[in-house]
């Protein structure tokens, strides 16, 4: 389905970044006395990425946007919108979005922004970026949303094995190649909670476990009901993809929506492995990366599964905390699979891309982040090949990457 009167808007080319460290939660549990089967049934996590001192949010996103624009068929000179969702941003001022813009070279008739609502900002970048494109304005051009974050909380917190780090960028266009977007047709729930939190001066969030899972759950049903109203009848969900803050917590979210369907909880679950199970593969590598998280889902659906899907339909999930939440569809394009496939959407998770931490360096990394006063240099470059580094910050403490061609 695309917007009244003008030609299929989605997404053209998407593209994830890592940080080069990870954590085994097996090792994480070891280390803090918690039977392993806690962590890999209960909550269903594997590994999660760490990032190290010059990785940040901005070269995450750098990262992850240089691959979108290589793999997609938009050059960057034909950027006209970009937008950055995070809630670990680097600045209280100056947008992620604009070291972008900067380090992509993109043109100066581009409107370049942040967007910040917990984990649903790349979402609200994302459909206000087809929502541009839809209403003309785009004349052409495409837009970039890069979704960038890195997950903290408290060492030994119950927090802790959800954390994660990495960004996912996606072109958004007319015609595009992988997954046109039901534009115009989502559902919206909102309500004012405390479920999660991070205080201006703090760099760990906090947070009512248990109540921000029943705030998702609630969020979840409310957003759907709001979609079922609003969309007419089409095509019944092949997939469903969902903010993923760790792995039970789909189970728990894809449980809810086809009990709301009208199946029994066992029917529901039965439903998960086929509907869900593929999306989730990036995510139990990764960890909760807060705005991306959805669009991990998507990258690990459509590397998996892109060509057997086709044609089909899938149904999307975006939750951010505080609370504000979108339910919405969208449907693969026929050619996906190939597209998907010349990607390589898991290159920076394979094999050798990426180096294990013992938890005594994890914990000495984040020992350092604490220690380093606001303001004071971080780290000088690791130059490394095709990637953007942070290099620390200046004596008026303006942030200062290096970008390897
Ligand atoms: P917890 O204290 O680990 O909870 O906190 P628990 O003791 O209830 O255990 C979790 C599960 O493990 C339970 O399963 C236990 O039964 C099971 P469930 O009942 O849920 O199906 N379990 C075991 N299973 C096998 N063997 C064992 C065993 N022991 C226990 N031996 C919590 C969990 C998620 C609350 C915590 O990790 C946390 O606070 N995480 C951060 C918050 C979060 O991720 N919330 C999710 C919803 S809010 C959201 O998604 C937004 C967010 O991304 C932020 C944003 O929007 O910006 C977070």
């Amino acid at each position: 389905m695309s917007a009244p009167g003008s030609a299929p808007i989605g997404i053209d080319s998407i593209a994830i970044s890592v940080p080069r460290g990870y954590v085994e939660l097996a090792e994480l549990a070891a280390a803090r006395g918690v039977p392993p089967d806690k962590y890999e049934k209960g909550l269903l996590v594997t590994r999660m990425a760490i990032a190290a001192a010059d990785d940040d949010p901005v070269t995450l996103a750098a990262n992850a946007a240089r691959r979108a624009l290589a793999t997609s068929a938009r050059r960057a000179d034909e950027i006209g919108y970009c937008v950055v969702g995070t809630e670990t941003a680097v600045d209280h001022s100056k947008p992620v979005a604009s070291y972008l813009h900067g380090l992509l070279g993109l043109p100066p008739r581009c409107r370049v922004f942040e967007a910040k609502h917990a984990c649903f900002g790349a979402t609200a970048g994302l459909l206000g970026a087809t929502e541009w494109l839809a209403s003309g304005a785009g004349r052409g051009r495409a837009a970039l949303v890069v979704a960038t974050d890195i997950a903290r909380y408290e060492l030994g917190s119950a927090g802790e094995p959800t954390q994660g780090a990495g960004a996912v960028a996606m072109v958004i266009a007319e015609r595009p190649r992988l997954v046109e977007l039901e534009v115009g047709h989502s559902g919206s729930y909102a309500r004012d909670v405390h479920d999660f939190w991070r205080p201006l001066h703090r760099k760990e969030a906090l947070v009512d476990g248990k109540f921000s899972v029943q705030c998702y759950l609630d969020a979840l049903a409310g957003a759907y009901a709001a979609w079922r109203e609003t969309v007419p009848a089409g095509a019944p969900l092949a997939r469903s993809l969902y903010h993923v803050p760790y792995g039970k917590m789909a189970v728990k979210a894809h449980r809810q929506r086809r009990i709301l369907d009208g199946l029994d909880e066992a029917a529901a679950d039965a439903t998960f492995a086929g509907e869900v199970g593929a999306s989730l593969r990036f995510s139990m590598e990764i960890g909760n990366i807060y705005t991306g998280s959805l669009y991990l889902a998507l990258a690990s659906l459509l590397d998996a599964e892109g060509g057997a899907l086709e044609g089909r339909r899938i149904g999307m999930f975006s939750y951010g905390s505080g609370c504000g939440a979108e339910f919405f569809a969208g449907r693969v394009v026929p050619g996906a699979g190939a597209v998907a496939a010349g990607m390589k959407l898991g290159a920076p998770l394979a094999e050798g891309a990426r180096r294990k931490l013992s938890i005594p360096e994890y914990e000495a990394i984040r020992r350092a982040e604490e220690a380093l006063a606001p303001g004071a240099p971080g780290v000088a470059a690791l130059a490394e090949n095709g990637s953007v580094r942070f290099r620390g910050v200046d004596a008026a403490e303006r942030r200062q990457y290096l970008a390897v061609p």
